[in-house]
């Protein structure tokens, strides 16, 4: 067990797909990192792809000709189960969130992740991580907005405008470039709506942490994401406009049980033009308060 396990380590010194193994999470695993990236488009788990109706609609219609019991419940047994990317308070919240807080791990390839952190070292490293400004949603962060991208980029960044973007959107043309230190994190807050729309997506780099949804009226109501690297997220609707998010600290990291150790983490946050602005016209990046 130890010397598979420190094979593992080795193998995940750099990889992420190496990291999902670890994690022993989510739908799919693998012997190693080079099958479960090979069959990444072949081999496809889509958990949650009926909706409650939808799988009752099924069932409903088979079950008078197979003349057997169903389970229980399919949320319930995702809670229990607890694997995925998101869990919540309750099987009410998660599934009325289904389309409005969205994680699809491995959004990008390890390439991809690789070409987007090479590409935003240099600037970020240019500046100097900030703390505690008296309004600071963020600590231990610094970062930038970024309108040119190499062309490597630009197709990447397209094809998030493409998974979590209706076609009547319109996007800020500056992506917010966030870059949190490993002690660093944000505090519950709501993207300001002078300088955000409906929808906000980000993807994240190098170290895995958990996002925390809160509904600010009934505080009793949460998700939390997990978000490895190379993930995407979508927060929407009233997952973008009643529930504060944030990014916890290393010592409050953990997604149900399980401590997800925090490193240095960069995100990459695309977002929807407020309504009623015209495109074209640059917005600042929310000061997340
Ligand atoms: C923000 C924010 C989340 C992230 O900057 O407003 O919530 O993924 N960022 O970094
Ligand atoms: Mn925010």
């Amino acid at each position: 067990m130890g010397r598979l396990l420190s094979g593992r380590l080795k193998m995940a010194a750099s990889g992420r797909l190496a990291m999902r193994m670890l994690s022993g999470c989510g739908w799919v695993r693998g012997s190693d990192p080079a099958v479960l990236s090979r069959l990444r488009d072949e081999a496809v788990v889509r958990p949650g792809f009926l909706s409650q109706a939808e799988e009752d609609t099924l069932t409903r219609e088979l079950e008078p000709q197979l003349r057997r019991r169903r389970y229980d419940g399919r949320l319930a047994m995702r809670m229990l189960s607890g694997c995925g990317w998101v869990r919540g308070s309750d099987p009410a919240v998660l599934s009325r969130l289904r389309d409005e807080a969205v994680v699809r791990p491995g959004f990008l390839s390890q390439a991809e992740e690789d070409t987007l952190t090479r590409e935003l070292e240099p600037q970020l490293r240019r500046r100097r991580y900030e703390y505690d400004h008296w309004d600071a949603a963020i600590h231990g962060f610094r970062e930038t907005e970024k309108s040119r991208w190499s062309d490597a980029s630009q197709a990447i960044l397209h094809r998030v405008q493409e998974a979590a973007f209706g076609p009547d959107e319109s996007l800020l043309s500056l992506v917010h470039v966030l870059d949190l230190e490993p002690q660093g994190y944000i505090k519950p807050h709501v993207d300001s709506v002078k300088f955000c729309g409906s929808t906000i997506a980000g993807l994240s780099l190098l170290s895995p942490s958990v996002m925390k949804l809160v509904h600010t009226q009934e505080p009793e109501q949460w998700l939390e994401l997990l978000l490895e690297p190379g993930s995407l997220y979508i927060l929407r609707g009233s997952a973008r406009y009643d529930f504060s998010h944030e990014i916890l600290r290393d010592e409050e990291s953990f997604f149900g049980e399980r401590h997800v150790p925090r490193g240095r983490r960069i995100s990459v946050i695309c977002r929807s033009l407020p309504e009623g602005m015209g495109s074209g016209r640059p917005g600042k990046p929310p000061p997340a308060s």
